[in-house]
């Protein structure tokens, strides 16, 4: 849908787009009865009714009952009312004042001061704005869970009572939903902190629009001792709660450049049309990159939506072109970037000039999410006991692109999405929309959901690790 003309909208605004979902391919089916979170309330009931957490001990004993009961407790802990009112007040405390990136002063506060409040320890500042908060043994094995803090500079166009007072900023991509949702994960970790079998790391990271925020994150030690990371984005495509993923390429690595391209002679003999006619020449080439040397199986983009010089070919001499980059494999995308490079300079060269280009490395070059197969194994299998199996979804790659690639690089990742699309409330808009809103119902079930994953990594650390990372190798190497 937005493939046309997203390179033109990725360039003109060069940071502010990064999520572009593609459509729901799969049904909702209704949440089954003796399903925990899809009905947060029956939890309640279920607890409240004698079947308390001490008395469920001893149920179930398969492999991912172990430890036992942590569905019915952690689904217990989520439905306390007082729970879900505080998750909604934190998120809308951050929805009123959206910061953009690395300006998150006020949101750091907030998730510093909630965490001094429940007694969580944590580091300050990583990557300016950023937090890492820490729960559990304090030993080995480490897992994270990641939230981003940065909202975009878009102005509001919902009329409600906790919309953005911040003139021309917006929470529209749902990070203010991300950092409640792991406050409320730091609080259920907590109450279980003696369950937890190893230590909890939470990344509050800024600059996930633009800035590359997770690069300095990990740059400052955000990932010291982290075996696995794990991070939700809330999708207006998939009903409240239900829970979305893949294994291997998920989102897109996404790049841009600009090329100045200049001519060599003295001013004295300066002819405009050299520049040109480099300009045009190299863009002929560059759409050949793709067409002549990709693999038709493996999804890439390079297009240039930008070309600028009639002022400046006349005084200086020189040209500018920019454009944007696509590929959903690791090797694809640092490909596109160096052939880019090698056509641009050559192209010139040929036409008796010569050309620089910029990637924009510091801004916006994110290489592809790709999930591990036994992180993604991992989060399907939570979902499904937590869930059921209407609570949770395969769902295709999309052309998108996301930070935590840089953490996917790192450590094993598992990237998900939770739904939050409710037609009665009007959640159905896409991220990075002026009308972007979502179902709050979604925060409880994404507080539960996070502390689920995190401790039962640490529960079935041994097995989960010694599970062949052979798969996911293969995938990115196939691509
Ligand atoms: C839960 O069970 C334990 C042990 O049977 C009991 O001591 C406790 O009072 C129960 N709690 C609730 C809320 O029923
Ligand atoms: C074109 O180049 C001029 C001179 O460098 C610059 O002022 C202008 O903003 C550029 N326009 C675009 C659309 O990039
Ligand atoms: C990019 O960021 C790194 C630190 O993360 C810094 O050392 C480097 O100078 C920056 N490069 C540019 C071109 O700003
Ligand atoms: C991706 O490719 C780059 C460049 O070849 C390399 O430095 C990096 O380690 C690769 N990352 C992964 C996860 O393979
Ligand atoms: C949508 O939101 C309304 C109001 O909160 C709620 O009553 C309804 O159950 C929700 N629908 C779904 C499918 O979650
Ligand atoms: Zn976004
Ligand atoms: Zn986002």
């Amino acid at each position: 849908m937005e493939r046309g003309h997203h390179a033109l909208c990725l360039l003109l605004l060069p940071f502010t787009l990064h999520l572009l979902l593609a459509p729901a391919t799969s049904t909702f089916l209704e949440v089954e009865d003796d399903v925990i979170l899809g009905t947060v309330g029956e939890a309640t009931a279920k607890v409240g009714k004698g079947a308390n957490a001490s008395t469920r001990r001893g149920v179930g004993g398969g492999r991912y009952f172990a430890g036992v009961g942590w569905k019915e407790e952690i689904a217990g802990a989520a439905a306390r009312p007082e729970l879900a009112a505080w998750l909604r007040g934190v998120r809308r405390r951050i929805h009123e004042r959206p910061e953009l990136a690395y300006e998150e002063v006020e949101t750091s506060r907030l998730v510093r001061d909630e965490l001094d409040a429940m007694g969580v320890g944590f580091r300050y500042p990583l990557a300016r704005t950023g937090v890492v908060a820490t729960l559990g043994t304090g030993r080995p094995p480490v897992v994270a869970l990641r939230a981003d803090m940065d909202a975009l500079p878009i102005q509001e166009a919902v009329e409600w009572e906790h919309k953005s007072r911040n003139p021309g900023k917006m929470h529209a991509c749902g990070h203010d939903a991300h950092v409640a949702m792991l406050l409320g994960a730091a609080r259920i970790l907590k109450s279980r902190e003696h369950h937890l079998k190893g230590t909890v790391k939470l990344l509050f990271q800024p600059a996930e629009e633009s800035g590359c925020g997770a690069k300095r994150m990990i740059e400052d030690g955000a990932l010291e001792g982290v075996e696995a990371i794990f991070a939700v984005h809330v999708s207006h495509q998939h009903p409240t709660s239900v829970i979305g993923s893949r294994t291997g390429p998920l989102l897109a690595g996404c790049g841009f450049f600009k090329a100045v391209i200049r001519a060599i002679d003295p001013p004295e003999r300066r002819r405009p049309d050299k520049p040109v006619l480099a300009a045009a020449s190299t863009i002929i080439s560059l759409q050949s990159i793709v067409s002549r040397e990709a693999d038709p199986l493996d999804s890439q983009v390079v297009s240039v939506a930008v070309v600028n010089g009639s002022e400046t070919i006349v005084h200086a001499g020189e040209l500018a072109l920019g454009g944007t980059f696509r590929a959903f494999s690791n090797a694809s995308f640092y490909h596109l970037r160096r052939r880019i490079e090698e056509v641009i300079t050559a192209q010139s060269r040929v036409h008796g000039c010569e050309a620089t280009v910029d990637f924009f490395e510091n801004e916006s070059f994110y290489p592809p999410t790709v999930n591990d197969a036994r992180m993604y194994a991992h989060v399907k299998r939570t979902a499904t006991e937590m869930l059921g199996p209407a609570g949770y979804r395969d769902v295709p790659p999309m052309m998108g692109a996301e930070d935590f690639s840089f953490y996917s690089q790192a450590v094993p990742a598992g990237f998900y999405y939770i739904g939050v699309r409710n037609e009665t409330l009007g959640s159905v808009h896409t991220g990075h929309s002026p009308y972007f809103m979502i179902d709050e119902d979604v925060l409880p079930t994404g507080a539960a959901f996070h502390a689920a994953v995190a401790e039962r990594f640490l529960a079935d650390h041994d097995d989960l690790m010694a599970e062949s990372a052979a798969s996911s190798d293969m995938i990115d190497q196939k691509l």
